[in-house]
């Protein structure tokens, strides 16, 4: 399938994506929202696209031969000299990377039990899945996936490695299956985002990230976050709120003594989300949410 951009008119609105800007695309994955940065900076702008992933990497630097790229987290993105115009994160994975079976993210394929985004990293969720106690099965489970059945999971998950190595992603569907799972969601697809999220410390690197593209960022400049769940969405949150400056002083000392000062404003006080027609066009976009600061 096709990866189909998400929010796109809504990204190029918010971030104000024009002529002889200089554009961090975090997250450049099959490249849809750089092809249109590229197009909208002209000759005079420039593009930075960060992409872990080495297969996808591979693609973008055929597809996006205007765009300067790096096979790099972007927790790297400091590589590139300050300031910048503009930076986005669409994160959570792509539509090739999900259609790849061997790469082990979906529950609908048959394949190991991989999930990482780049195969420099070492931990793959058959590891996790393998040699986690049950405790830090059921903390993952339920902290990342947000499973109210995160014990039973987990317990289940220990009982079937006790007989056999769990290898791939449909044995690990089998062994999580419940009849009666009371969510409308596919009983495997909270475990299965919680086993994403630790495989690759998604939460960790995309606070670091923020962190990070707030201070590449000049004054005046945009940084957008597209989540995919909530759990993600409010992390994104919480980590901009660091900057929006809120006094940290105790509430009994009668002036402030932090000086903690805003950093941002934000542009997005509700998210926005994609509309109905996007949704009919793209299922992908269906849990997107968007959020958009403002550097001061
Ligand atoms: C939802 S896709 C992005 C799609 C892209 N905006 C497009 O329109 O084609 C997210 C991408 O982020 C990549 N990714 C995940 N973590 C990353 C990181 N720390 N640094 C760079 N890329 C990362 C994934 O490999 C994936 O390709």
């Amino acid at each position: 399938m096709k990866h189909i951009p998400v929010l796109m008119a809504e990204v190029i609105k918010f971030l104000q994506i024009k002529e002889s800007m200089r554009v961090i695309d975090a997250t450049c994955g099959a490249g849809g929202h750089s092809h249109e940065f590229v197009k909208l900076v002209g000759e005079s702008g420039q593009v930075f696209a960060f992409e872990k992933d080495e297969k996808s990497f591979e693609a973008l630097l055929e597809y996006l031969p205007e765009a300067k790229l790096f096979n790099k987290s972007y927790t790297e993105m400091s590589v590139i000299p300050k300031p910048v115009d503009a930076i986005l994160f669409d994160l959570g994975v792509s539509s090739m990377q999900l259609d790849e079976a061997e790469r082990g993210f979906s529950f609908r394929k048959d394949g190991a039990l991989d999930m990482r985004f780049s195969k420099k990293q070492t931990k793959t969720a058959a590891e996790i899945v393998n040699n986690y106690s049950f405790l830090d099965l059921r903390r993952i489970v339920k902290q990342y996936g947000e499973e109210k059945k995160a014990a039973k999971i987990a317990r289940r998950i220990c009982d079937a490695r006790a007989k056999q190595k769990i290898s791939t992603t449909l044995e690990l569907e089998k062994i999580i299956y419940m009849p009666n799972y009371s969510d409308r969601k596919h009983p495997a697809t909270r475990t299965f985002q919680a086993l994403r999220i630790e495989t690759n410390s998604e939460l960790l690197t995309v606070e670091r990230g923020i962190e990070i593209g707030i201070r590449m960022l000049k004054s005046g400049g945009r940084l957008g976050v597209i989540s995919f769940h909530s759990l993600e969405d409010r992390v994104v949150k919480n980590k901009l709120k660091e900057f929006l400056g809120s006094c940290s002083c105790p509430k009994n000392l009668p002036i402030c003594v932090c000086g903690k000062k805003a950093e941002i404003r934000v542009l997005t006080k509700k998210p926005i989300y994609p509309s109905s027609l996007e949704v009919k066009t793209n299922r992908r976009a269906r849990s997107a949410i968007f959020r958009v600061i403002e550097k001061l």
